[in-house]
């Protein structure tokens, strides 16, 4: 007697129904009217009374382990049952969030990919870069101010001499890799290296202490400043549109000679007066010019056989021009309402 019911006991606790119709035949055969349970505890009468109460106790146990298993199996098949009736098949499926080029690799790839139909290919350098790279080789006097703490991060540590030429400092313009490329090939060379530089400046909406850039050189033989022009006359018009003139303002670099400014004709008023080029009608995008023979003597090219020019251009003022964004920080705030708007870009 109390075998049979600890062995429906055990039934009731192996029973794992597949579907509702299952699990509704397993309350018809426990606790329907004329189930088990029912007997079982008609059953009571004939128990002796010293075995009543234990008998008693163990059909109980049966009646709640068969109900608890009614109601757990009944709330979870009612719950798949909603989850299937709220699908509705017919509902555009969620969104997937791509994300978005920043706009600053959006541009640098543009300014490569311009430069690239014309033969130019892409080179890299360090960011933390020596003093002969940086500075020495490229003309700077000892005395220049971007030697002084004040424009350059300079690192403290004792660089080995075996791999740099003196103190080390965080790159302040990509023209480093111009030394560095010049130094280990040989011409004709033409060549962009964008990269992130460095300056020790306070961060307002017009400058940042880091920033990106791209140079550019080309040396071959009687190479000269009319390929410059041309060069960069091809550039704007591509990067801006055919409309847009340059002009070439003279300037100053230590490792140009002679050295000028770039400007294009204002691509918001075209030429007639606006807050973006302060009513000039200009704005100025970079610097150029004929690389210095001294420079060249620097990395073992020797000028008497061989010219070029170089460019240097700041990312971030080209894309805000392209994009017109007017506070630089905006960059490198990583807000993605920002950065949203150049998906598909
Ligand atoms: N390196 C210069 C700068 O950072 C730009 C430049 C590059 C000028 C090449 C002339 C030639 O301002």
């Amino acid at each position: 007697m109390f075998e049979e019911v600890r062995n429906f006991i055990a039934e009731a606790d192996a029973f794992n129904p597949a579907g509702r119709e299952e699990l509704e035949q397993f309350r018809l055969r426990f606790l329907g009217k004329k189930g088990i349970l029912g007997g079982l505890f008609s059953k009571l009468k004939e128990v002796t009374p010293d075995q009543r109460k234990e008998y008693g106790l163990l059909v109980n146990e049966l009646k709640q382990k068969a109900e608890q298993k009614l109601e757990s199996f009944r709330d979870a098949f009612e719950s798949a049952k909603e989850a299937t009736v709220k699908k509705d098949l017919t509902l555009p499926a969620d969104p997937v969030h791509t994300g978005s080029h920043h706009p600053l690799s959006i541009i640098r790839s543009r300014i490569i990919e311009i430069f690239s139909r014309i033969g130019f290919n892409v080179s890299d350098g360090p960011e933390i870069e020596d003093d002969w790279h940086n500075f020495s080789a490229l003309n700077f006097p000892p005395e220049h101010p971007a030697r002084d703490m004040q424009d350059t991060f300079f690192i403290d540590l004792d660089p080995d001499p075996a791999k740099y030429r003196g103190s080390l400092a965080l790159r302040t313009h990509t023209s480093s890799v111009q030394v560095r490329v010049m130094e280990n090939e040989k011409p004709p060379i033409r060549t962009i290296c964008p990269g992130r530089v460095y300056r020790n400046e306070a961060i307002s909406a017009r400058a940042h202490c880091f920033f990106h850039q791209v140079e550019g050189f080309y040396i071959d033989e009687k190479v000269s400043f009319a390929d410059l022009r041309q060069t960069l006359l091809y550039f704007a018009k591509e990067m801006f549109d055919e409309e847009t003139k340059i002009r070439l303002r003279p300037s100053y670099f230590p490792f140009t000679e002679p050295s000028a400014e770039m400007d294009i004709s204002c691509t918001f008023c075209h030429g007639k007066g606006c807050n973006i080029c302060k009513y000039s009608g200009w704005v100025e995008i970079l610097g150029c010019g004929m690389i210095d023979p001294a420079v060249l003597e620097n990395c073992n090219i020797d000028p008497e056989q061989y010219s070029g020019y170089a460019f240097g251009m700041g990312i971030e003022r080209i894309t805000m021009l392209k994009f017109d964004v007017n506070d630089l920080r905006i960059f490198s705030e990583n807000d993605v309402r920002f950065l949203r708007n150049f998906k598909g870009a």
